[in-house]
Order: C-alpha cells, then structure tokens, then sequence
C-alpha cells in the first residue's frame, strides 16, 4: 500500500510520454471512477515494473559480488590441482590482452616471470605454454597422443573443408591415410627427386632477375622474388603449371596472400565462442566466404582439367601433385574415401605448410648476411670453389655447400619462421603430468 501511494504521487510528477505509455486509453464516455480505475491500475503496473527493477538491481549485484570473489579467490588463491602458475587474468578475455602485437615476444617476456610452463587463458581456452625444449620435448613425445590433435580454429575450419586436409584434421584413421599420402607418395625422396628440374629452372630464374635488377638502378625486392620463387615451384609441383603471369597472376597471388592472412588473423570467435557474432560485422566472416569460393573455384577448373586430360599415360617422373592425388581417389579404401575435397585441401595444406615458411627463412639468411658482409664474403668464396665458373648451383653440389648449410641453420634458430607450435589435448579429462616442470620446481 505504502508504495502504491509513493507511486501515485510519482505518477503526477512523471514524464508526459511515461503516462501515456503507462495510462489505459481514456474515451470521452468513461465516468468518474472508471477513470480512476484505470489510473488505479496504471499505478500498480508502475509499481510492479519499479519492484522487478530493484529485484534486477540487486540480482546483477549478487551475480557481480560472486563473479568478483570467483576472481579474485582464481588469480590470488591460484589452484588446488597442481597446475603451473598462471599471470593474473581478465573476466571473460582472460589473458588475452597480454598477447599483443607479437604473440610470441609477450610470450617469452611471460615465461621469463612465470617459468617454462604457464597457463594462460585465452578467452574460455585454457592453454598451457610450454617454452623449454626439454618440456616441448616431453609434450611432443611422451605426451604425444593426448596432445595430439590441433586447436580448433573457425577460419582453418571453413578454409580447409571442415578438415578434410592433413596438417588439422582430428588424429585417426583419416589422418594417418593422408599422412601417409603425403609421406610415401607426395614428398618421397623420389618425388621430391622428379621435381628437381623445376627448383633449377626457378633458381636460374630468379638469380638471372636478379642480374636483371642489377644492371638497372631501381632497387630489387628479394622478399617478393623469395615469395614467387616458393609459390612457383609448389604450383608446378601440384598443378604442373605455374600461375604468376598476367592477370590471372596477379589474381591468384591475391588470393594466396588473404588465404595465408586468414589462416593467422586473430578471430574472436576461437577464444570467446559466445561473442563469434562480432564477425557477421567486421568483415571476417565475408573475406573468409569470398576466399574460399574463389579457391574452390579455382581448383575445381584445375581437377577438371586434370581429369579431361587423363593422368594414366603420364610417366611416375613427371606426375604432379594432382595426378598423384586423383589416382588415390580413384583406389581409395572404403572406409576412408579421398574424395575432391580432400585432393583440394591437400593442396591448400602444401602452399600453407610450404611457401611462407620457405621464403620466410629465405628473406632473414639474406638478410643476416648482408648485416655481416664477412660471413657474406666468406660463403660466396666456398661457393666458387665448389662451382668453379659454372654460372648456377647444381643441386649435387648442395652436399658440399656445408659453410652456407651452418649460415641457414644458424639463421633459422635466430629467426624461426614458425613461431608456435598449437596442440589440443584430446582426452579434455585426463590428467597429465609433465614432469620437467617438477624437476624444475625442486
Ligand atoms: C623452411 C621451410 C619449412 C619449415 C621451417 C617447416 C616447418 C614445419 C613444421 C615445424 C611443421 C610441424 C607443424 C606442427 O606440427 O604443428 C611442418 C609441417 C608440415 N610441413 Fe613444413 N616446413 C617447411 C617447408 C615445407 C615445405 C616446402 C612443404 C611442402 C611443400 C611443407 C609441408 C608440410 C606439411 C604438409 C606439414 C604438415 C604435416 C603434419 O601435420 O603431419 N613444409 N612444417
């Protein structure tokens, strides 16, 4: 009652557009107390809706008072199951924020402060990082089948046909089929052998572009030419042709630069499931759409050509990729079917595997030698006394190249072109314990 009448009071007081919304439509005809009724009735609508207000109120401070002592009790208190130590964490983001720019330097700086083996949480995931080679070591090995499979990812996914391809696909029967594809038939030391005439060819290509650049006086991008040369030796390899001229060209380098952007881009929706919404505006989801359609279009008119020409009178030697794929479809077991999905997604895997971390690791040699020019000098004196005045490297003389083999090993420990490894443990209940961490604990 007492609020009833607080309320009437308010209602006299309140906003002209509150009343009208609030009040029963009042007709010329109605009396006196029909009227009053029906103000009587707008009162206690007002009150209920006030009531649920304070009830809400005092819920979302009940649910904020529980959710701070969670948090605070999670990040103070630490845990009671003997999990690494874990830098303090965000509501909902969790350690996320702490990754910044580069992942990987944060996460070094990280692990100076926490040790080897941290737990972060990013958003709802929560991952251990694991920077020592002994405990890496230990998680690669000993651990192998509970950390086997990788973390799911909504680009990868749609990008790579829902898994159909080696490097994600779930651990299993599946995987060891296209592994073993991929091992035996499409990386042999035999295969790798038949494709040599094509690395020459591309070698001899870029250095003549080089000669080319060097005559005139604009500056030569070696990063584009390491890029070019690693994406036209793997075209050839898997289609038998390569696609950097012209328009096409240029389109299908396009193409390639977004499908590699993608795969690495930061997707909110692999950390916080809840907020994958976000991608419906910022564009993401649509680039990811645009890119998989025009991939698939692409390799659809290149198994189709594959498929007119016919790959059974081609030599073993001069097999691409392709032929070699459309082979194993066609003797394909029953329970596990290589189907055109799988053949283009295998494809994919080679240039996404392949390409950026070749030239990657191609761009930071070049670029560590011409930082040390006697290191520089001294590589370029064992390569003429092993090729004398041939103009090219064969690749026998590889073998005795071991002054520029140290270069590149040196170079890729400094600078690796694969920054982290991502693993998800498979069995999501079990325990697992890594004992380097206790070693390093004592
Ligand atoms: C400097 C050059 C390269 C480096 C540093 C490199 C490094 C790596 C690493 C570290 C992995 C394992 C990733 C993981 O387990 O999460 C991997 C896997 C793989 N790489 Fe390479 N790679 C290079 C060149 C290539 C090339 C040229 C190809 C083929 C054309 C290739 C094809 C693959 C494939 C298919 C996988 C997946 C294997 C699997 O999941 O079992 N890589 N590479």
């Amino acid at each position: 009652m007492l609020v009833v009448k607080t309320k009437q009071k308010n209602t006299d007081r309140s906003h002209p557009s509150l009343q009208a919304k609030n009040s029963p439509r009042i007709k010329g005809h109605h009396t006196r107390s029909s009227i009053d009724q029906s103000l009587r009735k707008a009162n206690l609508q007002m009150v209920d809706t006030t009531n649920l207000f304070s009830f809400f109120s005092l819920l979302s401070c009940i649910l904020f008072t529980i959710f701070l002592i969670k948090w605070v009790f999670n990040n103070v208190t630490g845990n009671h199951k003997n999990l690494p130590p874990s830098p303090l964490k965000l509501p909902v983001l969790g350690n996320l924020l702490q990754l910044g720019l580069y992942p990987h330097r944060s996460l070094q700086t990280l692990a100076q402060r926490h040790g080897s083996l941290m737990l972060l949480h990013l958003g709802s995931a929560p991952t251990l990082v694991v920077s020592s080679a002994d405990a890496a070591r230990e998680i690669m090995t000993t651990h192998y089948l509970i950390f086997s499979n990788r973390p799911d990812s909504e680009n990868a996914r749609k990008l790579l046909y829902n898994y159909r391809d080696l490097s994600l696909s779930p651990y299993g029967e599946y995987w060891r089929k296209m592994r073993s594809i991929c091992v035996l038939q499409l990386l042999s030391a035999k295969r790798v052998q038949s494709f040599r005439f094509i690395r020459e060819e591309e070698t001899f290509s870029l250095v003549k572009k080089v000669e080319e650049g060097c005559a005139g006086s604009s500056p030569i991008d070696l990063g584009q030419l390491f890029a070019s040369l690693t994406t036209d030796i793997i075209c050839r390899a898997a289609f038998g042709r390569k696609y950097s001229e012209g328009g096409s060209g240029k389109k299908f380098k396009e193409l390639l630069e977004e499908f590699g952007a993608l795969l690495g881009v930061f997707n909110i929706a692999d950390f916080v499931p809840w907020l994958a919404w976000i991608n419906n505006f910022n564009n993401l989801n649509a680039r990811v759409e645009k890119v998989f359609k025009e991939f698939d279009k692409f390799l659809e008119e290149i198994l189709d050509d594959h498929m007119k020409r016919g790959g059974e009178d081609t030599k073993e030697a001069e097999k691409d990729f392709v032929n070699v794929l459309l082979e194993n479809s066609k003797n394909g077991s029953e329970d596990v079917s290589i189907g055109r999905d799988s053949i283009k997604t295998l494809i994919l895997d080679m240039f996404a595997a392949g390409s950026d971390t070749t030239y990657t690791a191609l761009e930071w040699t070049m670029t560590e030698l011409l930082g040390h020019q006697e290191v520089m000098k001294t590589a370029q004196e064992e390569i003429r006394s092993i090729c004398g005045n041939r103009p090219t490297v064969r690749e026998e003389d590889l073998e005795k190249i071991l002054y520029l083999k140290a270069i590149i090993k040196e170079s890729m420990r400094l600078h690796l072109p694969f920054h982290c490894y991502f693993r998800e443990n498979q069995e999501r209940t079990s325990e697992c314990r890594v004992t380097t961490f206790w070693r390093e604990q004592e």
